[in-house]
């Protein structure tokens, strides 16, 4: 039934057109109408159609006019892979994509070693040709910054602390690679895609350590030596400054380290700033009435609650961001989980009550607009298994790493010691 309408009425489309005798107005020189010149209005000159044989090949991934995107092997954005691990490496970069696949540290549904491929996939329909958008006056791939995939790090899938070792060894040797463009920054940034949230930690120990010797990491410590203490904006549904006493209940050491208890840890090593960090969108059970909650402003958190947003709105949300943040180096924590299951259902531990997508990237969008300085960032707990068929999670985290490489290129940043 279907096809028989379409069929009558591309018929009756071409006879009405050819009531207005096409031929002669194909004849003239006036610019033929939009119906006109369709495949209803003429008939198709068989000679002037560009068969196979005659078009040039398409190899290209970033060759966006049309099936492009379909095209290539699956780095982010069909960006180009770079070995950033290496330091022999041919190709230089100024902000470099890199997966952490790794999910040892989770307390409830596993997967999360598989998000770095997911979010792959999820960026398979964004390119740097397309890299234009309407809410942002930049193509972030084609403007200072050489933007790349590093590839994921290799960790082992049987120790979790000798992993989270490997990661930073990893991040350590990417972070001492000079950037591709030295008069617009000093340094490279990273945007990881988890992996669990443990790895945020991987990305913060560089103080000194003090319980947890087995992650007394270079990797930070590299970021640490180029930027000095920043302030961790934690967009999350919970608050992952858990005391490792209550969160897995001191069992052993390498119990307490997981994906709840890393922000505690990076505070106890000295590496986050001392009161400006914040959490975003949070709505977690806890474990009793004042504890937790005393335990995370002593970790020098404060907190905008998921519902907090509905009366105060984007702007002042930002504002408040703003506000305590300053002009401290800011490093960027995105829990895919602090938005709604409804937009995001694939990952460890949901908590119904989050954030659109779109509220999400706009007070990112805020944060850029205000100039805030993001050093690197990190989106996590992304576990494709738990995903739908219309790949939500995967699209909506791609989406966000997008927003956040628009931030990047809109602030380039100097270290302190340029
Ligand atoms: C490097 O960055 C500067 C802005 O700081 C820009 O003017 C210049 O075009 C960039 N160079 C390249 C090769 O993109
Ligand atoms: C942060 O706290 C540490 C440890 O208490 C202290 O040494 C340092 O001076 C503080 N930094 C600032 C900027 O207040």
């Amino acid at each position: 039934m279907h096809s028989f309408f379409l069929t009558t009425s591309m018929v009756c489309l071409a006879s009405a057109s050819a009531s207005k005798q096409p031929q002669e107005i194909l004849n003239t020189h006036q610019p033929p109408s939009f119906i006109e010149s369709s495949i209803f209005g003429r008939r198709l000159d068989a000679s002037s159609v560009r068969t196979p044989e005659t078009l040039p090949p398409r190899y290209r991934a970033d060759d966006f006019d049309g099936d492009g995107i379909l095209q290539g092997i699956n780095t982010f954005a069909h960006l180009d892979f770079v070995e950033c691990m290496k330091p022999e490496s041919s190709g230089s970069f100024d902000i470099g994509i890199v997966g952490h696949p790794f999910d040892l540290g989770v307390s409830y549904r596993p997967g999360a070693r598989f998000g770095p491929n997911g979010a792959r996939q999820g960026a398979r329909r964004m390119s740097p040709r397309g890299g234009w958008d309407m809410d942002h006056n930049l193509n972030p791939y084609q403007n200072w910054a050489k933007i790349v995939d590093c590839g994921d790090i290799a960790n082992t899938p049987f120790d979790k602390l000798v992993a989270v070792h490997e990661l930073e060894k990893g991040m350590q040797a990417i972070n001492d690679r000079k950037p591709s463009n030295t008069s617009a920054s000093d340094a490279v940034r990273l945007i990881t895609i988890g992996g669990d949230h443990t790895i945020s930690q991987s990305s913060f120990t560089f103080g000194e350590p003090l319980a947890y010797n087995v992650l007394a990491l270079p990797i930070l410590r590299a970021l640490h030596s180029t930027w000095g203490r920043v302030a961790v904006l934690h967009f999350d549904s919970h608050l992952d400054t858990w005391d490792p006493k209550q969160l897995g209940g001191g069992l052993t050491k390498y119990s307490e380290v997981n994906h709840g208890t890393m922000l505690h840890i990076a505070h106890e090593e000295g590496l986050l700033s001392n009161n400006s960090n914040m959490h975003l969108g949070s709505r977690c059970t806890l474990f009793d009435e004042h504890y937790d909650l005393d335990n995370d402003l002593r970790c020098g958190f404060s907190y905008i609650r998921a519902r907090e947003l509905d009366k105060l709105g984007v702007d002042k949300v930002v504002k408040k961001i703003v506000e305590r943040v300053g002009d401290e180096y800011v490093y960027l924590s995105v829990d895919i989980d602090v938005l709604d299951p409804a937009f995001a259902p694939a990952t460890g531990t949901i908590e119904p009550g989050g954030w659109t997508t779109r509220e999400l990237l706009q007070i990112i969008n805020g944060l850029s607009d205000a100039g805030l300085k993001i050093i690197g960032s990190d989106v996590v707990e992304f576990t494709p298994i738990y995903d739908n068929a219309a790949e939500t999670t995967g699209i909506a985290l791609a989406q966000i790493v997008y927003e956040i490489i628009q931030w990047m290129v809109h602030v380039p940043v100097k270290s302190p010691k340029a």
